[in-house]
């Protein structure tokens, strides 16, 4: 798997690009998605942080399952409102940190997109090919247009089509309902086992032995490449982060 091509890769002190995954869908693979999402920048060395808005902590519980030996993440169940540390501490995003993951809930609600979406240099939405995942997709996408307010031209908004098999009349319709809507498919996953496994052991395919995993590795790679040509926010710094951190959570339910 080749690295983000990005000037700024591997600055300690760039301002960490923030990927939101994001459809209030459940079970449409934001977990998955984001773990290894994480699993990968991990093991690159840009020291991410996987933050967990979901109230049922499978993001937060993947983190704290992972070996010591396991290249770090650093993992914030950002959905705790009662942690007797204070708000900014639990928040904190580590100083080396390069690149700050979001889990989001099920049954998100629109009011609760802005906040979660200001500060994202990218939002991922992963959709299942099924007529009642690709209804709730459509509607998903749309409040991100109209309520989240993202401009297409933003080019912020990547559909990623997981548990697919191909040549599927229901893949087919995925893909044609995509196209009308003009959001980039930037992956296609298979349903594979291999999710299902690293789960259970706190670890990413990517850290996985490769030749076990070659071919879900390979569905990655456009992934990882298009996350890597996403402009970085402007100037905003980790205090902007932890603020938009801070709003994210209080508009949730
Ligand atoms: N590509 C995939 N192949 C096989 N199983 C998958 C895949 N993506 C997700 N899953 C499984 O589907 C279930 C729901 O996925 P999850 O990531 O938890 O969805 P969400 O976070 O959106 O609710 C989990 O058991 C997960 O392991
Ligand atoms: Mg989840």
């Amino acid at each position: 798997m080749t690295p983000e091509a990005t000037p700024l890769h591997g600055r300690p002190d760039e301002v960490p690009r923030r990927i939101v995954v994001l459809n209030p869908k459940g079970g449409s693979g934001k977990t998955t998605i984001a773990t290894n999402l994480a699993s990968y920048y991990a093991v690159q060395g840009l020291k991410p942080t996987l933050m967990d808005f979901d109230p049922q902590g499978s993001s937060w519980r993947w983190v704290r399952k992972r070996a010591e030996t396991a290249p770090p993440i650093h993992g914030i169940a950002a959905y705790e409102r009662n942690s007797r540390v204070t708000k900014s501490y639990a928040l904190r995003i580590p100083a080396d940190c390069q690149r700050v993951v979001v889990d989001t809930p099920a049954a998100l609600v629109a009011q609760s997109m802005p906040a979660l979406t200001r500060q994202a240099t990218a939002i991922l939405v992963p959709v299942l090919p099924s007529d009642i995942d690709i209804h709730a997709a459509t509607r998903c996408i749309s409040n991100l247009l109209l309520v989240a307010k993202i401009l297409r031209s933003e080019q912020r908004i990547g559909v990623l089509a997981n548990r697919v098999k191909r040549n599927t009349l229901v893949y087919g319709s995925l893909l044609r309902f995509l196209e009308t809507l003009k959001i980039p498919v930037v992956a296609t996953l298979r349903d594979s086992q291999s999710y299902i496994r690293a789960a259970e052991t706190g670890l990413g395919i990517f850290e996985m032995k490769p030749s076990q995993v070659a071919d879900d590795l390979a569905e990655w790679t456009p992934l990882i490449e298009w996350l890597g040509r996403r402009p970085v926010m402007g100037d905003a710094g980790n205090a902007l982060l932890r603020a938009a951190t801070v709003a994210q959570r209080a508009s949730l339910p």
